[in-house]
């Protein structure tokens, strides 16, 4: 087989952000765009010889391209294995569990999560570590550095391998696994829960309604849930993976997942409803009538965790993103365990779970997970959840307003302004990073300034500090504003403005979020002038 060097020279602007390299799919299409960033890759991680990586994507537009790029660079560059899911399709955790159950040198996963997919819209690619999670910062720079000095890089000249039957092949002297993507994942989700409680509870009537959005999880929930648990046929709808996702956007929240929403809303709504994103990695929880907001889901699941088999001697500690609300650092004061407090990005949990500090851990953007993967795990939240109302009997509404009544309810909300000219945002943060020492004491509409910084983080187990993680406003009272520009975004900047509040009063605990948080909103608005800097009147996500 022919090895050929190609030459080629750096391309900028190849530096990974919150969640690997994410661009327009005509980006990556462009020549030896894709074709950099994989040799980046391999050259940030000390060269693909001898390696053994997983490989596989959510099945988006120019996925099926892309890996057989992918997996000629690999062999020319002198990997001895790729693991691939079959027609190149693996949920973003499923290739987390299987870098970590092979023990391989980690994975290559395609994706743009939860970003609209086509020719015209969103395409990613970002390497996992031996431990399954996504690279830290200090592999993501050397990347960049690697794509900065790109000369030339290797690739085989050979015809496209046959992704669809399962076994073993070879391209050159690189062996090629096919693997069934789904088969493993479940197995593990088998050990993790009661799923005998789980079937009992659906064989009494209760209806579970999962909205795979069109993207990856569709096989993987029609396997889980209609096959194994016994739920009825039509139980998933959206089931079949398709390369634009119908058109959509696959982002499980109200605004995107409008049509599962309401009909939990509704009055024949099923008991339980949830929704996955492109790659199977996020989740949204909603009863019937109430929808859970992702801090809240993650507090009521570290409550409820040691009703699920995988869980039942207890959590080691839990971890949040910093602009998750404290709902779960509630719980975990309330039954002794440790609770962190980490940047934005899955990334920053790796070393928490790595070292046993903490067993779960979540974030406000819809991401809940724990040690058994790497990555946050979509369909590992939902069948937690399910295994909790098994266990427990209750319904939803009945857990949440049991949790509110124990622990306290985080009113909690967040505003995205999306798209807003790149200039206008980088100002507005400027803008309050400049008066952070000015504002406390000061009043905002009706609220005094209680305390005013720049969120950073000293990782506990290797003491790297990741700095500028967002900017946090506390208010008299105890509500709290944050503001942080998103980092996986591809067209101009999304502001997003997260805000909290805490509530204790047990007369209190069943107002509209909006309405709780109303001097909150306010107040944030006259801190950061979000109408006067952007423009917008209004946000264009509520979550
Ligand atoms: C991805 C990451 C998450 C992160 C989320 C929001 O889903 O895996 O860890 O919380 O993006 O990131 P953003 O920078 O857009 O707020
Ligand atoms: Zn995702």
């Amino acid at each position: 087989m022919e090895h050929s060097y190609v030459d080629s020279r750096p391309i900028a602007g190849q530096k990974p952000g919150t969640s690997g390299l994410r661009k327009k799919t005509k980006v990556f299409m462009q020549a030896h765009y894709l074709e950099n960033y994989v040799q980046a890759i391999f050259d940030a991680i000390g060269g693909a010889e001898g390696k053994t990586l997983v490989v596989g994507g959510d099945g988006r537009y120019f996925n099926d391209r892309a890996i057989q790029v992918i997996l000629r660079m690999m062999a020319a560059n002198g990997a001895a294995r790729a693991v691939v899911g079959q027609n190149g399709i693996l949920s973003t955790p499923a290739a987390s569990n299987l870098i970590r159950q092979r023990g391989t040198d980690g994975g290559l996963i395609l994706s743009a999560s939860h970003n609209p997919g086509g020719e015209d819209e969103d395409f990613g690619l970002k390497y996992n570590t031996p431990n399954g999670g996504p690279a830290p910062e200090a592999v993501t720079d050397r990347i960049f550095v690697a794509s900065q000095a790109m000369v030339r890089y290797r690739i085989a000249e050979t015809q496209d391998i046959d992704l669809s039957a399962i076994g073993e092949t070879t391209l050159g002297d690189m062996a090629v696994e096919i693997v069934d993507p789904v088969v493993d994942y479940a197995a593990l989700m088998e050990r993790l829960f009661d799923m005998d409680a789980i079937r009992g509870w659906i064989a009494d009537g209760h209806s579970i309604r999962f909205d795979a959005m069109h993207a990856v999880t569709g096989p993987y929930a029609r396997a889980i849930l209609e096959g194994r648990l016994g739920a009825p046929e039509g139980t998933v709808v959206n089931g079949t993976p398709s390369p634009d996702f119908g058109g959509g956007h696959p982002d499980p929240n109200p605004t995107w997942a409008k049509t599962l929403y309401d009909e939990m809303m509704g009055r024949d709504a099923p008991d339980f409803g949830a929704a996955s994103d492109g790659d199977g990695d996020r989740n949204m929880i909603l009863g019937r009538g109430v929808y859970v907001s992702p801090s809240d889901s993650l507090a009521v699941l570290a409550a409820n965790a040691t009703q699920a088999p995988g869980y039942a001697r207890g959590l080691a500690g839990v971890a949040r993103s910093m602009p998750t609300s404290a709902a779960v650092d509630r719980v975990a004061e309330a039954l002794g365990m440790a609770a962190y407090e980490t940047p934005t990005g899955w990334k920053f949990f790796g070393n928490l779970l790595d070292a046993g500090k903490v067993t779960l851990c979540g974030e406000e953007s819809f991401g809940t997970g724990s040690d058994h993967l790497r990555e946050k795990d979509g369909l590992w939240a939902v069948l937690l959840w399910l295994n909790i109302l098994a266990a427990t009997g209750k319904s939803v509404a009945e857990l949440m307003a049991d949790h509110w009544r124990t622990y306290g309810r985080n009113y909690y909300s967040r505003h995205d302004y999306e798209a807003v000219e790149t200039e206008a945002a980088n100002g507005l943060m400027a803008g309050l990073r400049g008066k952070l020492d000015s504002l406390v004491g000061s009043t905002a509409r009706e609220l005094v300034v209680t305390s005013a910084d720049e969120f950073a983080y000293d990782d506990p187990v290797d003491g790297s500090r990741a700095e500028g993680q967002g900017i946090r406003i506390g208010f008299e009272g105890g509500g709290r504003a944050v503001f942080r520009l998103s980092g996986t975004g591809t067209e101009g900047a999304t502001l997003r403005v997260y805000l909290e509040r805490v509530e204790t009063d047990p007369a209190r605990l069943d107002q509209d979020p909006q309405e709780a948080l109303a001097p909150v909103i306010a107040a944030a608005d006259a801190v950061a002038g979000i109408r006067e800097l952007t423009g917008r009147v209004a946000p264009d996500v509520v979550t």
